[in-house]
């Protein structure tokens, strides 16, 4: 039987100290450290190479900063972890919350410490002095992580206990580590059933690293991803089957004068033995002097260590992964499994004083530097206002897309401007959005052509108009109370008139306008004026109309212009009661509209009438501006699927900037949705007025339009940095294990991310726009009375057939709901 040695593991530390109202850990030898937990300022899949130059850049600094005698010591921990949701109250997020409960996820968490060494062997002398300066330098790094938007926290005391022991049990997913016995063996250590491994970066006997090293790599996958930047160490984001990683990175800055005598004396030596090996020593030695010399750069010591813990069955897959990852970039890590014990102690925060000579290598800390790991992952925004989506890796994370953005400045306004080809999903992702909306106090308002929304309208039971001949949309734009009459309104009402009578594309002159102008003014004091003898009895196009034409008359006689009364007369007389479409502008619509939050306007079937389309999306846009002065306590977001085509027209140009100014005025946000790039390109109108006035633009897979992308990009203003990350949507190897999704690219100013739009099946069946599908939910809506039942026995029927979501659906198409009491057979593998 094999007996194992008992030893105490001693722990290297002398305790912890408050000093200045910081905790100070002490080592046993008297060196002291302080531990930052910060945010690596890259984002994984930022597609920016200056980010991580920058970051570079600003480690070196804090190098400089500290200078002689410090050691740096930086560890990113990778920690697998289950997607733990917090509690929903509403219906579908609740089934969101449990489609993503449980879901494996890497989280990054990054500390930084900074120790101050002692002289080695000396006794310990407590020096008042030394520590002061530690306190100076520690402010001084604070302020420069701080203004870079590193995020840095002090920890304290208690927060230093749980760092230290969640490293010694390498467990960082519970939140409470359980210590057990710690089993020193040749290649790896044994904590409980698992094994830990630690593997050095650098084999100090001989240094085989690569010729040249950047602060990042560019990436090349053969299809999407071209020059795509992304960390040195970026395999650790796909290290298969381990629990954590801590990957510890020290660098030590030593006396630089004694350093450099040491390495001349070095030179001298090996350059009076004519051996090529000692040869090629000394031209190291010579390019080391040079940068030291030229580049003002400090001689540093270095040192890295990947300490991987897995199951012992999946240690060595994970640890062949990081080997054969380091090997492919040129580093063969250090073969010596023997201080495997020392390796790991080495690790804990403060303790890289323990490193043996033998670990460390000399060289520049530019050089040294690049091995730092670079990148960070989303996280929630600190914002009260979160809309989720997924990460790259399929784990919800809170944006906010109004409030935070603009509070920073990132954004003026709410606006938002959605393109995508036919099918990419946009209508899917305005409802993923809007769902999410309707949790915060919002209104929402759709034009849509094409009944995308008709699911979620009726899960949140709103109002649905659908503009029919038997039934059109009506409207009253003249009936207006006396407050309401102001400048605005009349110049809506003027565009409304231009509309009627020259049509979206026609031009109205200044004669024209100023004659509607004078009409308007004049109807309404008429109607207004009390004791007046009152020629108007209600406010109508109808009685506009009459009015209107005798008015226009006198001012004719009056004023001796060239006016078309005849034409006018002639082409809005179809407006008028009895007329083709009398009954459009002449009818008080539904007063419900300025009390209902979910109110959707179809109007596909006008959607080629190139009279009434126009007027018909024009007066809704009015509906919703009275609605949005009567609902002051309440955001609002209105919703144009291709009708802005309707409106973006010169005539119009001037109304759409104006609805634009005072939606944003009364905390609304327009948003255009769109797949027409023959429509964009090149008008004036989408490019001056609402592309101007919408600081966010969410795109959705853009392959289609890859020949226009030159053009394309100009019009949004898209950097080479953001086309990068455009370019990614839907391409990334990141499907496994997740239900069916779609990628969208969010720009909130000037940069953006690209999140995954994913949801529960129950979800996906609200917002789906296959006609099959959406048959098939109103099948069972209709059956059993409500949406919301209706779609939890669709899904339980689905699960009980065990058929395919498109066979489930053919089926009850042509039958009708599943018969109760089928046999189940085994659970579907939708998505
Ligand atoms: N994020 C997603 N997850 C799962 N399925 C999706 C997603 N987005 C889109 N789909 C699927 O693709 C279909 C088409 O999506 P959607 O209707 O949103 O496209 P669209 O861009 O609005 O197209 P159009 O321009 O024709 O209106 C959806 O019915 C759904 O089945
Ligand atoms: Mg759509």
């Amino acid at each position: 039987m094999q007996t194992h040695q008992k030893t105490a593991f001693k722990m290297p530390y002398a305790g912890i100290d408050p000093d200045d109202g910081q905790a100070v850990l002490y080592g046993e030898r008297g060196d002291f450290s302080m531990i930052f937990q910060i945010r690596n300022p890259v984002l994984q899949y930022g597609a920016d190479p200056d980010a991580y130059s920058a970051y570079h850049h600003l480690l070196l600094n804090m190098i400089k900063i500290l200078g002689e005698g410090y050691i740096i010591q930086k560890q990113d921990v990778f920690s697998r972890q289950k997607y733990q949701p917090k509690p929903a109250t509403e219906f579908l997020q609740q089934k969101y919350n449990e489609h993503f409960e449980g879901r494996e996820y890497t989280s990054i968490s990054t500390y930084l410490i900074l120790t101050r060494q002692v002289k080695r062997g000396a006794f310990y002398v407590y020096d008042k002095k030394v520590l002061n300066d530690f306190h100076q330098h520690r402010s001084k790094i604070y302020d420069l992580l701080n203004g870079s938007g590193l995020s840095p926290h002090l920890l304290d005391e208690t927060e230093i206990n749980r760092y230290i022991t969640a490293i010694l049990g390498m467990e960082f997913s519970s939140g409470h580590a359980a210590l057990d016995n710690i089993l020193s063996g040749d290649q790896q250590l044994g904590i409980g059933t698992r094994a830990v491994r630690s593997i050095s970066l650098i084999n100090t006997d001989i240094i085989d690293l690569p010729e040249k090293l950047g602060t990042y790599t560019e990436k090349h996958d053969g299809k999407n991803l071209r020059e795509f930047p992304v960390d040195n160490l970026s395999f650790l984001h796909q290290v298969p089957g381990y629990q954590c990683i801590v990957y510890n990175q020290v660098i030590e800055i030593p006396g630089q004068q004694l350093t450099l005598n040491k390495l001349e004396l070095k030179r001298k030596r090996h350059s009076g033995v004519p051996d090529p090996a000692n040869l090629i020593c000394v031209e190291d030695i010579d390019q080391l002097l040079v940068d030291v010399a030229r580049e003002n750069q400090l001689l540093v010591n270095a040192h890295y260590n990947i300490i991987v813990c897995a199951e012992v069955s999946k240690i060595n897959k994970a640890a062949n992964f990081i080997e054969a990852a380091l090997f492919q970039q040129g580093i063969i890590p250090s073969r010596n499994a023997y201080n495997q014990l020392e390796l790991f102690r080495s690790a804990l925060p403060g303790n890289a004083v323990e490193l043996k000579k033998y670990d460390w290598f000399l060289t520049t800390s530019d050089a040294a530097l690049c091995f730092f790991f670079k990148e960070s992952m989303l996280t929630d925004e600190d914002s009260d206002f979160l809309i989720r989506f997924t990460d790259r890796q399929g784990i919800p994370v809170g944006i906010d897309p109004a409030d935070l953005p603009m509070r920073t400045n990132r954004i003026n306004n709410r606006s938002k401007f959605v393109l995508g080809g036919s099918g990419s999903g946009k209508s899917f992702f305005m409802c993923a959005l809007l769902e999410q909306y309707m949790l915060y106090n919002m209104d929402v308002v759709i034009v849509d052509v094409g009944h995308s929304y008709s699911g979620l309208c009726a899960y949140f039971g709103g109002k649905y108009y659908t503009y029919t001949e038997k039934n059109p949309i009506t409207m009253n734009p003249f009936a207006i109370s006396e407050s309401e009459y102001n400048i605005e309104k009349k110049d809506f009402l003027k565009t409304l008139i231009g509309l009627l009578l020259k049509g979206a594309e026609g031009t109205i002159s200044q004669v024209e306008d100023t004659v509607f102008s004078n009409v308007i003014s004049a109807y309404y004091s008429e109607y207004f004026m009390p004791e007046s003898e009152k020629k108007i009895d209600n406010l109508s196009f109808d009685s506009f109309y009459h009015y209107s034409v005798e008015k226009i008359k006198e001012i004719k006689d009056h004023e001796k212009i060239s006016f078309d009364l005849d034409e006018y007369r002639y082409v809005l007389k179809k407006f008028c009661r009895g007329g083709e479409y009398g009954s459009l502008l002449n009818e008080t619509s539904d007063a419900s509209v300025f009390t209902e939050r979910f109110i959707v306007y179809e109007i596909d079937s006008i959607k080629e009438n190139k009279v009434l389309f126009p007027i018909v999306t024009l007066i809704i846009m009015d509906v919703v501006l009275q609605k949005m002065r009567h609902r002051t306590g309440q955001r609002k977001a209105l919703i144009l699927e291709e009708a802005w085509k309707a409106i973006a027209s010169p005539l119009m140009a001037g109304y759409i900037l104006y609805l634009y100014k005072t939606m944003r005025k009364f905390w609304g946000e327009p948003i255009v949705v769109t797949q027409e790039l023959g429509d964009i390109l090149g008008n004036a109108v989408i490019k001056d007025s609402i592309l101007n006035n919408s600081d966010t633009i969410c795109l959705l897979d853009q392959s289609k339009f890859k020949e226009n992308y030159d053009d394309i990009a100009k019009l949004l203003s898209l950097t080479p940095i953001e086309q990068k990350k455009i370019f990614t949507i839907n391409q990334l190897d990141n499907k496994e294990y997740r239900g069916k999704f779609k990628e969208v690219y969010i720009r909130r100013g000037s940069s953006g991310e690209v999140y995954g739009v994913e949801v529960s099946l129950f979800q996906y069946l609200t917002y789906t726009t296959e006609k099959p599908e959406k048959n098939a939910v109103e099948t069972y809506m209709r059956a059993y009375g409500s949406y919301q039942t209706g779609l939890e026995a669709f899904v339980s029927d689905l699960e009980r057939s065990g058929l395919k979501l498109e066979t489930f659906v053919r089926k009850v198409n042509l039958e009708g709901i599943f018969p109760a009491g089928s046999i189940e057979y085994f659970k579907p593998d939708f998505i």
